[in-house]
């Protein structure tokens, strides 16, 4: 029986594939305001603007590809009985070969109608006038500022039944999402890569901090967790 993973990771696994962070020098949201294209009242207010925003971001989906931490985390599943709980629209996860991911915010290469939580892949650009089977406009299925994370009491229970947990590329500042390790189990052994860590709050669990970026980073947590099995 393998024992079991989980992968709790952020938009920092994607930035070695060219996809930028949001709270980092350069990150999206120091190009945009948050209420304004990721809320909402932002959709209400200006749906053109939300909906080119993701435009946007879903046409680079197609230019980048998964990058070594993406890989190592999938190729983890020959070892360990893994999930991945990921903040991430993106698919580099799935691309690079991980079969079991949870995204709590939503899919940027999925859509859905404003009346609905049906979700279904959608890879086209989405604009006003895109309308639903059910009459309504169609939107991003992403999870926006203020919005319920319906994935959420899934992944609890999912670390609640960890043996390791390792958090990637995540500045750990968004709710419930960073909140996720505290279910893991006192004696659960927790690993955090990234470049430049968030501070953990205490934790009775033997927390690992290793400050290297993902590629680097999830090689050194490779060898640390097959050396425990
Ligand atoms: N490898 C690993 N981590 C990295 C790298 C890298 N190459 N480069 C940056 N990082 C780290 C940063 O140090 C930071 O801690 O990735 C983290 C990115 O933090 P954020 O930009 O805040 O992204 P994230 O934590 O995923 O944001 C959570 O906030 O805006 C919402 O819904 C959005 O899912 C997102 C959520």
């Amino acid at each position: 029986m393998k024992k079991k993973l989980v992968i709790l990771s952020g938009a920092g696994v994607s930035a070695e594939s060219g996809i930028n962070t949001f709270r980092d020098a350069g990150g999206l949201w120091e190009g945009h305001d948050v209420m304004e294209v990721a809320s909402p009242e932002g959709f209400r207010k200006n749906p053109a603007l939300v909906l080119d925003f993701y435009n946007q971001r879903r046409r680079q989906l197609f230019e980048v590809q998964p990058n070594k931490a993406h890989s190592i985390i999938a190729e983890l599943e020959e070892d360990f009985d893994v999930t991945v709980i990921t903040q991430n629209v993106d698919d580099l996860h799935e691309r690079a070969g991980s079969t079991n991911v949870l995204h709590l915010h939503g899919e940027l290469l999925k859509a859905r109608s404003i009346n609905s939580y049906d979700a279904f892949e959608w890879k086209e650009d989405i604009n006003l006038g895109d309308l639903h089977t059910d009459g309504h406009q169609l939107r991003p299925h992403i999870v926006w500022f203020g919005e319920a994370v319906p994935a959420i009491s899934e992944a609890i229970e999912i670390v609640e039944e960890a043996d390791f947990v390792v958090v990637v590329g995540t500045s750990l500042q968004v709710y419930p999402a960073a909140g996720l390790m505290d279910y893991a189990k006192p004696n659960v052994p927790i690993f955090y890569v990234d470049p430049n860590p968030a501070t953990i709050p205490y934790m009775t669990n033997p927390v690992e901090v290793i400050a290297k970026v993902g590629s680097e980073g999830m090689e050194i947590v490779r060898e640390k967790l097959v050396n425990r099995i």
